[in-house]
């Protein structure tokens, strides 16, 4: 759709490497002439090392969802902070500078996404985790200025969040990560990274507290036109096509 849009030649298909052969399977595709790939779960850590250079966003994040091949050198860089933040802003409205940001979740998810976030300079941004040390972990990786803080379940009661990200895997199962409903009001976003399952029973939660919700969709197509634009250098208009998947899958 963004080639479509932007008037660029290219073809863009689904490759399915073996779960042993992710190395094997995209060098041959780069070595028939590729020009970058899109890598999702579970080889962003795979394109991490396979990469010959890494953005700062990628070494931040920790993994690679996006490849470009150049002549000289395979770059790694990783597009779903900043898919998220313009999500965020752009499509929903969210002043994240000045915002309060709980993140819930400590997997490769959450910490994909902290780097961006931090970037657009929320007065805190807390993370918390099923397993507390977990989130100790992530948040220990982000030393300066600014630094994400960790808290555990327990410590979460008396707070209150702009914006609160589910990056839990949970939904999958639908299941609920056990934050407090009082992390919720009115004034809140409840985001929850999933997409295409529909209503999760965390935003169910967030609804009953009144928060204003959404699903992953929007960032999906936010990362994908940042990596459209590391290959292309053309930046396309995502909303049209948020629109048009809208049409085709469950909505919050
Ligand atoms: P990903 O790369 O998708 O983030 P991951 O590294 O396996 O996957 O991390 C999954 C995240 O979802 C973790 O934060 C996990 O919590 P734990 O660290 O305690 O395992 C969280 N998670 C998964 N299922 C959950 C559930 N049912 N309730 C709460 N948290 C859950």
């Amino acid at each position: 759709m963004f080639a479509r849009e932007t008037g660029q030649d290219l073809t863009y298909e689904r490759l399915l490497a073996p779960l042993d052969g992710f190395h094997q399977a995209v060098e041959q595709f780069r070595l028939e002439g590729a020009r970058g790939a899109n890598v999702t779960v579970p080889f962003k850590l795979d394109a991490f090392r396979y990469a010959s250079e890494l953005t700062v966003r990628a070494r931040l994040a920790g993994a690679v969802n996006t490849l470009r091949f150049d002549a000289d050198r395979i770059v790694g860089d990783n597009t779903d902070g900043v898919g998220l933040c313009a999500d965020l802003v752009n499509n929903l409205g969210v002043v994240l500078s000045g915002a309060r940001i709980l993140m819930v979740g400590a997997g490769g998810a959450a910490r994909g996404v902290i780097g961006p976030l931090l970037a657009a300079n929320p007065a805190q941004l807390v993370i918390t985790n099923r397993t507390y040390q977990r989130a100790e972990e992530v948040a220990r990786q982000f030393d300066g200025d600014r630094r994400p803080v960790a808290m555990t379940l327990q410590q979460l009661p008396a707070q209150r969040f702009d914006v609160v990200v589910n990056a839990t895997s949970a939904s999958l199962s639908d299941s609920l990560p056990l934050i407090p409903v009082s992390c919720f009001d009115a004034g809140s976003l409840a985001y929850d990274m999933m997409y295409g399952i529909g209503q999760t029973p965390f935003l169910t939660l967030a609804s009953q507290a009144g928060a204003r919700t959404a699903d992953g969709l929007g960032m999906l197509v936010e990362q994908a036109a940042e990596a459209f634009f590391v290959w292309r250098g053309v930046r396309p208009a995502t909303l049209p096509v948020i629109k048009q998947l809208r049409g085709h899958r469950p909505t919050t």
